[in-house]
C-alpha cells in the first residue's frame, strides 16, 4: 500500500461513508424524528450546568447572568447550524472528530478528538460532582448524614479551613463553614487529611458498569428522564416565583460586566451537549431537515429555562449566597421549605444521572472511532463478545472520570471543559467555510444559510472598532496604560481575538465567506478569551500532551498512513 506521510492527510466523505457501513454502525435503524432529537439533546444539555454551575455564575455576576445566557445561546446557534451542515454531509457518528478529518485532515482530527475528551470525560467529572451534592442533600432530607470529609474535595476543605484561620468564622459562607468543619474532623493519615468526594466516585463507577454491560438509554427512558428534568426546572421556576423579592435584583449586575463575564465558563457549560445529537445522524429519518431544527429548538428551550431560573434564583436569595453546588435545592432550604428542597434533591439526583450516562456512553465511542482509524491503540475499539460494547474504552472512561471526581473541585473542570469545547466549536464553524470553499458543500443536504460576508465581516470589524473609540474610553485608557510586555501578559487573548477578526475580514473579502460560520468563530472565540489565560495555558499543555501521543503512536499507525492493520 502506498504510504501517505502528510500530517494533513484527509478522509473523503465517500471513504467515511463506506467505512461506516463496513462497521457495525452501518445500517442503523432510521427512527429518530425531531421530537426524539430534541429529547436526546435536552438529555445531554440539561445537567450539572443548570443544577450546579449556575450557582457560581450567579454568585459572580448577579442577576445579569441571565443576559449572558442569551448571548451564549446566540453563539451556540451559529455553531449548531455548522454542526447540522456537517451532520448532513457526513452522516456518521464521530461528531466533530470525523468532521475535522474531512475538512482539515488528520492532525486536526486528532486535536479535536483530544479536545473532545474535555467535552465528554472532563465535563462528566463536573456532572458526577454535581450529582454528589444533590445526593448528599437528598440523604440529609431523609436524616442520613455522611461525614463531610467523604463528600467534598480536599482543596475546597483546606481553603475554607485556611480562610477560617485567617479571617474568622464570620467571613465564611454557609458552604464554607461546612467545608472547614469537614477539614477539621477528617482523619489524618501520614500527615494527610483523608478527604474525598466518595459519592461522585461511586456514581461514576455505577454508571460505568451500566454502560459496560450495555444498558443503553432507550428512546423511552430518555424521554422519561427529560420530562423529569424539565419538571424539576419548571417546579423551581413556578414555585420559586412566589418567593422572589424584586429588591434582590438590584443591583442587576453588582460586579459589572467583568463579574458577568467571569461566568462564561459556567454558562457555556450549561449549553454543552446540543452538538452531541449530531452523532445520531445515521439514525435520523430525515437528518437534513430535522437536525438543524432539533438543535435550534433545544437551544431555545434551554435558553428560556436558564434565563428564568437565573432570575428566580437571584430573586429568591441574594446572589452572594449562591456559591453552592446545589443551588436549586439550596434556595428552598434557605427559606425553610425543606420539603420542596428534598423533592428537588430527589428528582435532581435522578435527572443528573441521565446526563452522566449520556457522556459516559459518548466518550468510549469517540475513542472507538479514533482507534478504528488507527489513531489510538486497537484495544480501544475492542467490542465485548457478550455485551457488544466497547468494553476497554468504557473502563478507561470510568477511571478517567471517576478518580479525578473524587479529589478535585468542580470549577477547575468547568473551565477546562469549556475551553476545550469552544475550541472544537470554532473548528467546526471553520470547517463549514472549508466545505463551501472546496465545493464539498454541494453534497450537503442542509447548508448554513448563506449570506455573503465579503464586506460584512470587515464592516462589522469597523463598527466594533468605532464603537470602542466612541464608547470604550475606559477600555482604551486601560490599554494605553500598558507596555508591550504588559499587553502580552494581560491582553494576549484579546489581541488574538482582534487579529483573528482582521484575518477573517480579509479572507471573507477574498473568498466570499458565509457570514454565519464566521460569526460562530468570532462569538465563540470572544467568549473563549473571557476564560482567562490560565485556562488557555492548561489547554495548551493538554494539547501538547495530545500531540506527543499522536506523534509517538497515531501518526505512524494511522490507517491513512498506509497500514492495513
Ligand atoms: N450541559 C451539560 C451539563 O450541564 C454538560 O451538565
Amino acid at each position: 500500500m502506498k504510504r501517505n506521510a502528510s500530517l494533513f492527510r484527509k478522509k473523503t466523505v465517500d471513504q467515511i461513508l463506506i467505512d461506516a457501513h463496513a462497521n457495525e454502525s452501518g445500517g442503523l435503524a432510521k427512527i429518530l424524528g425531531v421530537r426524539d432529537l430534541v429529547s436526546l439533546g435536552i438529555a445531554a444539555i440539561v445537567g450539572a450546568g443548570i443544577f450546579s454551575t449556575i450557582g457560581l455564575a450567579s454568585f459572580n455576576g448577579g442577576p445579569a447572568v441571565s443576559l449572558l445566557f442569551v448571548f451564549t445561546a446566540i453563539a451556540c446557534v451559529f455553531t449548531a447550524l455548522s454542526y447540522a451542515q456537517f451532520a448532513s454531509t457526513v452522516p456518521v457518528s464521530g461528531s466533530a472528530y470525523t468532521y475535522a478529518y474531512v475538512a482539515f485532515g488528520e492532525l486536526f482530527a486528532w486535536i479535536i478528538g483530544w479536545a473532545l475528551i474535555l467535552e465528554y470525560a472532563v465535563s462528566n467529572m463536573v456532572v458526577a460532582i454535581s450529582w454528589s451534592k444533590y445526593f448528599v442533600s437528598m440523604l440529609e432530607g431523609f436524616g442520613i448524614v455522611i461525614p463531610g470529609y467523604l463528600t467534598i474535595d480536599p482543596g475546597s476543605a483546606a481553603d475554607a479551613f485556611a480562610k477560617l484561620q485567617t479571617s474568622g468564622i464570620a467571613s465564611l459562607s454557609a458552604a464554607e463553614k461546612l467545608a472547614a468543619h469537614a477539614y477539621e474532623i477528617a482523619p489524618v493519615i501520614g500527615g494527610f487529611h483523608l478527604i474525598l468526594d466518595l459519592p461522585a466516585g461511586l456514581i461514576t463507577a455505577l454508571v460505568t458498569s451500566l454502560v459496560y454491560i450495555g444498558i443503553r438509554e432507550s428512546r423511552t427512558a430518555s424521554n422519561i428522564m427529560v420530562i423529569l428534568k424539565i419538571s424539576v426546572v419548571l417546579l423551581v421556576i413556578f414555585a420559586g416565583a412566589f418567593y422572589v423579592k424584586p429588591e434582590n435584583w438590584t443591583p442587576f449586575a453588582p460586579n459589572g460586566v467583568k463579574g458577568v463575564l467571569s461566568g462564561v465558563a459556567a454558562v457555556f457549560f450549561a449549553f454543552i451537549g446540543f452538538d452531541s445529537i449530531s452523532t445520531t445522524a445515521e439514525e435520523c429519518k430525515d437528518p437534513q431537515r430535522d437536525m438543524p431544527k432539533a438543535m435550534i429548538y433545544c437551544l431555545m428551550i434551554c435558553t428560556v429555562l436558564y434565563v428564568l431560573i437565573t432570575l428566580v434564583l437571584t430573586g429568591m436569595v441574594n446572589y452572594k449566597e449562591l456559591n453552592v453546588s446545589d443551588p436549586l435545592a439550596f434556595v428552598f432550604q434557605n427559606i425553610g421549605l425543606d420539603f420542596m428542597a428534598g423533592l428537588i434533591s430527589v428528582s435532581s439526583v435522578i435527572a443528573i444521572t441521565s446526563a452522566l450516562l449520556v457522556y459516559q456512553l459518548g466518550q468510549p465511542r469517540i475513542w472507538m472511532t479514533m482507534s478504528r482509524d488507527g489513531l489510538l491503540w486497537k484495544k480501544f475499539s475492542k467490542i465485548h463478545p457478550k455485551y457488544h460494547t466497547p468494553s476497554f474504552a468504557t473502563i478507561v472512561t470510568g477511571l478517567v472520570v471517576g478518580i479525578p471526581a473524587l479529589f478535585f473541585k468542580m470549577d477547575f473542570f468547568v473551565d477546562l471543559t469549556s475551553v476545550g469545547t469552544f475550541f472544537a466549536f470554532i473548528l467546526v464553524c471553520g470547517g463549514v467555510l472549508y466545505l463551501d470553499h472546496s465545493g464539498i458543500s454541494e453534497r450537503s443536504k442542509f447548508k448554513v444559510p448563506y449570506v455573503n460576508g465579503k464586506f460584512l465581516v470587515g464592516f462589522g470589524l469597523l463598527v466594533a472598532i468605532s464603537g470602542l473609540a466612541f464608547y470604550g474610553q475606559g477600555i482604551i485608557d486601560e490599554w494605553k496604560a500598558l507596555t508591550i510586555a504588559g499587553i502580552f501578559e494581560h491582553k494576549l487573548l484579546t489581541v488574538i481575538f482582534w487579529i483573528s477578526w482582521v484575518v477573517l475580514s480579509v479572507m471573507s473579502f477574498k473568498y466570499n465567506f458565509s457570514i454565519l460560520p464566521v460569526a460562530g468563530i468570532l462569538t465563540n472565540l470572544y467568549l473563549m478569551t473571557e476564560l482567562g489565560a490560565s485556562n488557555w495555558f492548561i489547554f495548551v499543555i493538554w494539547l501538547a500532551i495530545g500531540l506527543v501521543i499522536y506523534f509517538s503512536y497515531g501518526y505512524r499507525k494511522s490507517k491513512l498512513a498506509g497500514h492495513e492493520d
